[in-house]
């Protein structure tokens, strides 16, 4: 049989074929436009995502039986607010993760109704990403569209609505929406009334594992695979990714290397970070995951090439790199504020320590270690809350370079594990889905049969040492600039 796994990314859609043994036959990738309409505001219109998903089947598609498919899931960009009308029709672009415009209601949710009521709702606090404040932007900024919602669902969640005409969601998922009570897997009543909606504006909540429904006969026909094809509901895209590199057990860890950035660790008991500072959220296997995410991880080094360098020779530019640990220069990667550990949409990206002598190649280095950095940022907060973490996985387009993954291992002075397949959410998607058709019994049986470890990135003591004294001078740069951000940013 096969499987199909989706990964609804900000850049592009990524299609993975995969088989009954966990072998992938085939991948398809299809860009669509991402639109910053003011600055700080990120969006992207959700038939984008359909039209390039269905083209994407069907090129993933061309040279395999067709009749064998068996399942479809997806993972999918998290948090994006998606809005239909009575008619189904999608009121406005989606509001993205990395749209920084709540900055107001953001404040409302934490100062006026408070962390702790949020926390005790929901394990977590606002973000200026997080579903919930953009219901209240609309619904202060565009009251026409906000009376015209009849249904609210997150970005995959759409073209799972658009191919079975069903209104699903995962609890992964949802985590990220600040509208379901983690702990109890459920949506929040008190949520919506803060927010101003009925909850049956809101989809069915299923495990990620779960088939929700088939798809319909017309989704079937225009694609050519059978009728019955089950869809299961699918996960975040940090959540996929943890299912498909094989993270799901508590103990282990994923990093992501994609146009966000995050530490994903699983735990099979649910666990609030007392400051919020990591997101507690419900995990693909059943269980629970804390999560430290930061906005832009590959897009700095993506915007430094091809934005600012003009090239898109990565490893030509990676290649000519020589002076790790001994870097004079510093890299702030808050392109579009910050996340995790910070929580401040007025963060910007900053170069500091350069002299005349600073070369090309220090800049590149910069970008790649401030990254690498601003990820052991959340790990410390892990530390603190008595997490050790050896060892990670690693995925996302920023795990292809070997540059990247070493700075990595010895930031954070941990083991780097590069799975088989680095194609983590839409892999995880795939195994979901072979899950949802009872191809194997447990996400975790499927992560135990399917993922293996390609390759082992150590730490390196000497190097570890000298990126140690440069963390410490990194963890002072934020800091200092914390109040001139806010000063410089209207
Ligand atoms: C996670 C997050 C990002 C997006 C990127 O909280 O906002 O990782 O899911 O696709």
């Amino acid at each position: 049989m096969f499987y199909i796994g989706i990964d609804l990314g900000t850049s592009a859609v990524k299609l993975l074929l995969m088989d009954s043994e966990g072998m992938v036959k085939n991948i398809v990738s299809r860009e669509y436009s991402l639109y910053f309409p003011n600055p700080g505001w990120s969006e992207q219109k959700p038939e984008d995502w359909y039209i390039n998903t269905i083209e994407g089947i069907k090129e993933l598609l061309k040279d395999f039986d067709r009749s064998k498919v068996a399942g479809i899931s997806f993972g999918g960009q998290m948090h994006g607010l998606v809005m239909l009308d009575e008619q189904d029709k999608v009121i406005r672009p989606a509001i993205l993760w990395n749209d920084n415009r709540t900055v107001k209601e953001n404040d409302y949710l934490n100062d006026t109704i408070g962390k702790e009521i949020l926390s005790e709702y929901t394990a977590n606090i606002s973000f200026t990403g997080f579903t919930a404040p953009k219901l209240l932007w609309v619904a202060e900024h565009e009251p026409e569209n906000f009376a015209k919602i009849r249904k609210i669902m997150l970005p995959k969640d759409y073209l799972v609505y658009k191919m079975t005409g069903i209104h699903a969601t995962d609890v992964s998922d949802a985590s990220g929406m600040l509208l379901l009570d983690v702990k109890n897997r459920c949506w929040s009543e008190k949520m919506c009334q803060i927010c101003g909606i009925s909850s049956d504006m809101l989809p069915k909540l299923y495990e990620s594992y779960e088939c929700v429904g088939e798809l319909t006969a017309e989704t079937a026909d225009m694609l050519g695979v059978p009728k019955g094809v089950k869809v299961a509901a699918g996960a975040g895209d940090n959540a996929a990714a943890a299912v498909g590199v094989g993270a799901v057990e508590a103990g282990s860890c994923n990093i992501s290397l994609g146009t966000s950035g995050t530490i994903f660790i699983p735990s099979d008991k649910f666990h609030v970070d007392k400051h919020n500072a990591l997101h507690a959220f419900c995990d693909a296997s059943g269980a629970y995951h804390l999560m430290g995410c930061m906005l832009s991880a590959a897009s700095c080094n993506k915007w430094w090439m091809e934005d600012i360098l003009g090239t898109r020779e990565y490893s030509v530019e990676q290649e000519k790199i020589k002076n790790l640990g001994e870097n004079h220069v510093y890299f702030l990667p808050y392109l579009m504020g910050e996340r995790s550990p910070y929580n401040h949409p007025n963060a910007r990206g900053t170069f500091i320590g350069m002299t005349l002598d600073t070369d090309r190649q220090d800049m590149t280095l910069a970008v790649l270690e401030g990254v690498a950095f601003a990820l052991r940022d959340s790990l410390e907060v892990a530390k603190c809350l008595g997490i050790d973490i050896q060892r990670s996985k690693i995925c996302g387009g920023g795990a292809k370079s070997s540059l990247w993954k070493r700075i990595i291992a010895n930031v954070l002075n941990i083991q780097v594990d590069v799975p088989q397949t680095e194609e983590g959410p839409s892999m995880g998607a795939a195994m979901l889905a072979a899950v949802a058709c009872g191809e194997f019994a447990s996400v975790s049986q499927a992560a135990k049969k399917i993922v293996s470890i390609r390759d082992t990135v150590q730490p390196e003591k000497e190097l570890a040492q000298k990126y140690e004294q440069r963390y410490q001078k990194f963890k002072n740069i934020y800091p200092a600039c914390k109040e001139l951000f806010d000063k410089i940013v209207e």
